[in-house]
């Protein structure tokens, strides 16, 4: 007996190509393939030939054992791709149903800040810039005037990020703080300009009033003449916009950052009579202050690294926790609920979506 090698291919191919799902296939498959399949069976008809003829169908058999065994894993694909493909278009959801009463869900009060942040920086002629969370030692401390062995990077709690054989590689480091942007932002964009940077900062610190990662937005402003009374106004409109006090009470007191000069951390008036918090100054018991962001003009070596001429420009920026200032507002007290995705939490402290902050409908829903 000869074994026609080619018709039994081509009826096996057929065979594959007609499987209509994943389970026809393999049943196709154990039928070829199989150790009681055809191709196994008439393996072990070579033995009744001559050794010539042996040999010429042994390796015909195998020539179709293999190209069946391809066009399954093809088939397989294909049937696999058509099943996702059915499921994920049974699987729909119409985003426009309206949600079932009580069910609703609620925006993270951070998303709620930086909503509001952005719509009042937004009506301020401000634009939104951003950064990789990811950065280099060049953008999160050179640029910004820490040259290496610069004290002041110790300040930061900085965690690094490990090379490839699991090294600390201390040239790649999770932002510690978003001026990074500033950098980025001058590095490609000629002045004027008038950008905010929300996002996310990391130290490796943690306790009551730090967590390991936290929000900040960075502002900056560069231009001809741009000075420190710029960035006082600009951050008692921001105060009085965002906590919707009138003429909300602010402390600049001097300070020190390397990518700053002069430089001044801000504190925000707040009365906490009582045992609570409000903000703005309401007579003379209880009065305090709590600081809210840091802040200078740009530092002339921070402008020339970045590209920019600090004899024809100048600049203001700050930074400040968002965190913080969501906290104050809502008062929310403690910073470590934030991130424990505690959903009575949420729904107590969320906020309602669907009602975007604007200055002008107003910014809380
Ligand atoms: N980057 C500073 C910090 O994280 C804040 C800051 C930003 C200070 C911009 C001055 C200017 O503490």
């Amino acid at each position: 007996m000869t074994i026609d090698a080619q018709a039994l291919g081509d009826e096996l191919l057929a065979r594959v190509d007609a499987a209509g799902d994943l389970k026809a296939l393999d049943e196709v498959r154990v039928e070829a393939l199989g150790k009681k399949g055809r191709i196994t069976a008439e393996m072990k008809t070579l033995g009744s030939l001559d050794p010539e003829a042996r040999k010429a169908a042994g390796q015909a058999l195998n020539a179709v054992k293999d190209r069946v065994a391809e066009a399954i894993e093809a088939r397989k694909g294909t049937l696999e791709l058509a099943e996702m493909n059915a499921k994920l278009a049974g699987d729909r959801v119409d985003v426009s149903l309206p949600p079932r009463p009580g069910q609703m869900g609620r925006l993270h009060p951070i998303s709620q800040t930086l909503d509001e942040i952005v719509a009042i920086f937004g009506e301020m002629g401000f634009s939104v810039a951003e950064g990789p969370d990811i950065d280099d030692d060049f953008h999160n401390f050179t640029a910004l005037n820490m040259p290496p062995e610069h004290p002041a990077r110790q300040m930061h709690d900085t965690f690094y990020m490990a090379d490839e054989n699991g090294d600390v590689d201390m040239s790649t480091v999770l932002r510690t703080h978003t001026s990074t942007v500033q950098i980025r932002t001058m590095e490609k964009q000629k002045p004027p300009i008038k950008i905010i940077a929300p996002g996310r900062t990391y130290r490796s610190d943690s306790d009551m009033t730090h967590t390991p990662m936290f929000h900040q937005v960075e502002a900056l402003v560069v231009d001809k003449k741009t000075h420190f009374g710029h960035l006082k106004g600009c951050l008692q409109d921001f105060c009085s916009a965002y906590f919707e006090v009138e003429d909300v009470p602010l402390r600049f007191r001097p300070s020190y950052f390397p990518f700053t000069e002069p430089s001044a951390e801000v504190d925000i008036g707040c009365n906490r009579k009582d045992g609570g918090l409000t903000i703005g100054h309401k007579g003379d018991d209880g009065d305090g202050w709590l600081e809210i962001l840091g802040s200078g003009m740009v530092n002339p070596k921070v402008l020339t690294m970045s590209g920019v001429d600090p004899e024809e420009y100048q600049g203001f920026a700050f930074g400040m926790g968002i965190e913080r200032i969501a906290m104050l507002k809502y008062g929310i007290p403690d910073l470590r609920t934030f991130f424990d995705a505690d959903l009575r939490w949420l729904k107590h402290y969320g906020f309602v979506p669907l009602e975007a902050a604007s200055l002008v409908r107003g910014l809380t829903p």
